[in-house]
């Protein structure tokens, strides 16, 4: 996990963003207990913030951000993680309602499973944001803020190839696929945007899959957990590589990435081109070091700042910022979005990527 240091030194940077927001807003005349004004609620109000397990370390990241900018911002800030599962997710949520939070912000183990919860919430007069992950077969969710999805699959996609071609100018390559968390609405995104490149590829035969699996639920890694994925991994290569070459690995983030790279030294075979995704600290490391090719930055400093932004138009009875109001269908409705862009990053552009990272920036040099 990172350090201290640099989730201090987040802090206190979007806070200083948030407090310079705050000024240009300071002329709108309602008072700190929201009284006046056209306010929707009051300034202080509190905020409910439900977060997954903590599968990657961008959601540490997010706990420790929501935390010291939502106060910062002038909110009662209730930020929960629900490392034992959707149940004790379900009851958090329950919880915020009842305690009368006026925005609750989801990033949903299974979004899928938070229907009731999330119903409840709206029924209460409070605003649903669906964070870093889509809420599903739910009309009780208000916007969606995330990075692009489909586009982080797309970049992982052409980091693939482009990688194999560097070591090897021709193929035919030798790949396999992995997927995230099915329960995780971002895990079939996230293939889907890595298959568009991916898939015509290997029709034309540039590509081949070795073991033969690639669909989604082939592919997938429940609970978005390292130990499936290394043994998988151990699987495919005993079954598929004894005397095959691999050149690549679509690995949907950084942890399943590294798991898959452990498991491929110890069968004694060379490190061949891992995609990933959440520049985690050791994954950055790995790819100074040339071992895993590529992750991408989707820096948390910015989704929270986005959706703390979000937050303070709601709470002005103002439209928040929409860019994408097509493209994340939940099953029952098209969820209004802010969508970010996310950045590829390898060896040759790191230290540029991570320059303004406090953390990173020490290992790109
Ligand atoms: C997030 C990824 C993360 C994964 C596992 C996804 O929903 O978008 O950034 O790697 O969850 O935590």
């Amino acid at each position: 996990m990172r350090s201290l240091t640099k989730v201090m030194a987040v802090s206190a940077i979007a806070a200083m963003a948030l407090a310079g927001c705050g000024r240009s807003d300071s002329g709108s005349g309602s008072g700190s207990s929201g009284s006046g004004g056209s306010d929707k609620f009051p300034k202080d109000a509190l905020i409910g913030v439900s977060l997954p397990q903590k599968t990657s370390e961008n959601w540490v990241l997010a706990e420790n951000l929501f935390k010291t900018d939502l106060a910062a911002a002038g909110f009662k800030a209730d930020v929960q993680f629900a490392n034992g599962g959707v149940t004790e997710q379900q009851n958090q949520i329950q919880s915020m309602v009842t305690k009368g939070a006026k925005v609750i912000v989801v990033g949903a183990i299974d979004g899928s499973q938070l229907g009731t919860q999330v119903k409840a919430a709206k029924d209460s007069g409070a605003t649903v944001i669906a964070y870093d992950r889509l809420l599903k077969n739910t009309d009780a969710v208000d916007y969606y803020v995330a990075y692009d999805n489909f586009k982080v699959g797309v970049l992982q996609g052409n980091a693939l190839l482009d990688g194999m071609k560097k070591k090897k100018a021709n193929g035919p390559y030798n790949i396999e696929l992995f997927a995230g968390s099915p329960d995780d609405a971002n895990a079939q995104v996230f293939f889907d945007g890595a298959m568009s490149v991916l898939k015509p590829k290997i029709d034309d035969g540039t590509l081949k899959v070795v073991s033969g699996q690639t669909s989604f639920n082939q592919v997938v890694t429940q609970g978005w957990k390292a130990e499936n994925a290394q043994k998988r991994m151990d699987t495919l290569l005993s079954a598929n590589y004894t005397s095959t070459a691999i050149d690549g690995v679509l690995s949907p983030n950084d942890t399943l990435a590294r798991a898959i790279i452990t498991s491929v030294k110890a069968a004694g075979k060379p490190v061949p081109i891992v995609t990933g995704q959440d520049s985690e600290v050791e994954s950055v490391k790995s790819i100074m070091a040339g071992e895993q090719y590529s992750t991408i930055n989707k820096d948390t400093r910015n989704l929270v700042k986005a959706t703390i932004e979000m937050i303070q138009a709601i709470q002005k009875g103002d439209q928040p910022k929409i860019n994408d109001t097509k493209s994340y269908n939940n099953g029952v409705k098209v969820v209004p979005a802010e969508l970010l862009p996310p950045l590829i990053v390898t060896k040759d552009n790191a230290k540029e990527a991570y320059a303004n990272d406090p953390t990173l920036s020490k290992i790109t040099g």
